[in-house]
């Protein structure tokens, strides 16, 4: 494109969000963005960690504000000049409760199509969202919007899975990018951002995780968040991808849940150290038998066990509904796969360890 075309970015300031962003910018240099910002002076660090953006304009705002809360000018700005939206802001924690999901997931994704409503030529939505809209649903997952009969293991995957509905029901033009886990920059394993599966791994480490759920044929789909930023940059503009859902996952490349806690016991048992500590791999049960175990920390355990437990009930029951995320979509629009987790797994223990995380009973909550 020779003409220089606006688009707006929401969370511009999160991990995929930089990367996209930058991503965007840098095959474009027609290319200018708007970014949605709750704090202009957190913007400010990200765009210089990004380098001279000076065809982005942050915009203060709120998913939560009627309007999003920005200023009548900068709205009008917008609706005159944009011509995509790319959606990625969202609280993307597990254990918020429902209302609190709701309110930034769906209701700010509501807020997001009323301004793709208001601009003055049609706009494409590019919605990114996680495979795990998928919920409690078992089996090949495929590119398309489930039914909601089967329910979620937490109110993040529900209100991301209504956020979608949404999107599919109003915008004009929309794709939806369907995100695995990330757990690491690429597959040198760098670790930018720790999130809910490292704190489950400082927890495995430390010998204070005894059961796990999951069942035979359980699988872990990860993804690094090169490959995710590289396929929503990718796919959000491109006019052959409106009205897909694309599975941005392992899909194939997922790796057996007994191998994964197999080869990363291994790996951490070659420190003489920690082998010495005599730490046992956790138990795999199903879901029942890991509810009742569960119950009796709540019941009989320390502060801390209790903690450990509450937050780890917000996502490893999804290790006992085997999945497998179709990514036929992705392939075909893309040209390529994610790469398999095995490929990333051992450097992303490895940079894990050498940066020596904190307490993690400190950190689970
Ligand atoms: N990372 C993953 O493993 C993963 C997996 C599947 C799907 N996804 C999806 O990918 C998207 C990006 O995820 P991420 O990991 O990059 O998230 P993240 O690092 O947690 O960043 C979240 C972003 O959303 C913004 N945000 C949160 N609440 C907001 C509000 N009320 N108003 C405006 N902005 C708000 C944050 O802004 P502040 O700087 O103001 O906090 C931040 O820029 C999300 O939609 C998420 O559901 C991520």
């Amino acid at each position: 494109m020779s003409a220089d075309h606006s688009i707006l970015v929401t969370g511009a300031t999160g991990l995929l969000g930089r990367a996209v962003l930058a991503r965007l910018l840098a095959a474009d240099s027609h290319l200018r963005a708007f970014v949605l910002v709750r704090d202009v002076g957190r913007w400010h660090r990200t765009a210089r960690e990004l380098g001279n953006q000076s065809r982005v304009l942050p915009v203060h705002g709120d998913l939560c504000a009627d309007g999003l809360g920005m200023e009548p000018d900068a709205r009008a700005a917008i609706c005159r000049d944009v011509t995509a939206i790319v959606h990625l802001a969202a609280d993307t924690t597990f254990s918020s409760p429902v209302d609190r999901a709701r309110a930034v997931n769906t209701l700010g994704t509501q807020r997001v199509l009323e301004i793709a409503d208001d601009c003055e030529t049609p706009v494409r939505v590019a919605h990114v969202s996680t495979a795990f809209v998928a919920g409690r649903r078992t089996g090949v997952i495929a590119e398309d919007l489930h039914s909601a009969n089967m329910g979620w293991v937490n109110a993040y995957e529900q209100s991301k899975y209504e956020a979608e509905r949404l999107v599919m029901d109003q915008a004009a033009s929309w794709v939806i990018l369907r995100s695995s886990t990330v757990v690491c920059d690429d597959v040198s394993g760098q670790v930018t951002q720790t999130n809910a599966v490292h704190r489950a791994l400082g927890l495995y480490r430390h010998g204070l995780v005894a059961m796990m759920p999951g069942v035979v044929g359980s699988t872990v789909d990860a993804v690094t968040t090169a490959f995710v930023a590289d396929g929503i940059a990718r796919l959000a503009l491109r006019d052959d991808a409106a009205g897909n859902v694309v599975h941005l996952c392992a899909g194939d490349g997922a790796l057996p849940l007994v191998e994964l806690l197999d080869i990363t016991y291994e790996r951490w048992a070659t420190n003489p150290a920690w082998r010495k500590r005599g730490i046992v791999r956790p138990v795999i049960t199903d879901l029942m038998t890991y509810s009742l175990f569960e119950r009796t920390i709540a019941e009989v355990g320390d502060a801390s066990l209790k903690r450990i437990a509450g937050a780890l009930s917000h996502f490893v029951p999804q290790l006992a509904l085997p999945k497998r995320f179709d990514t036929t979509n992705a392939e075909a629009l893309l040209g390529c796969g994610a790469p398999p987790v095995r490929d990333f797994w051992i450097p992303m223990l490895d940079h894990l360890h050498a940066r020596g995380a904190a307490s993690p009973i400190a950190r689970v909550a």
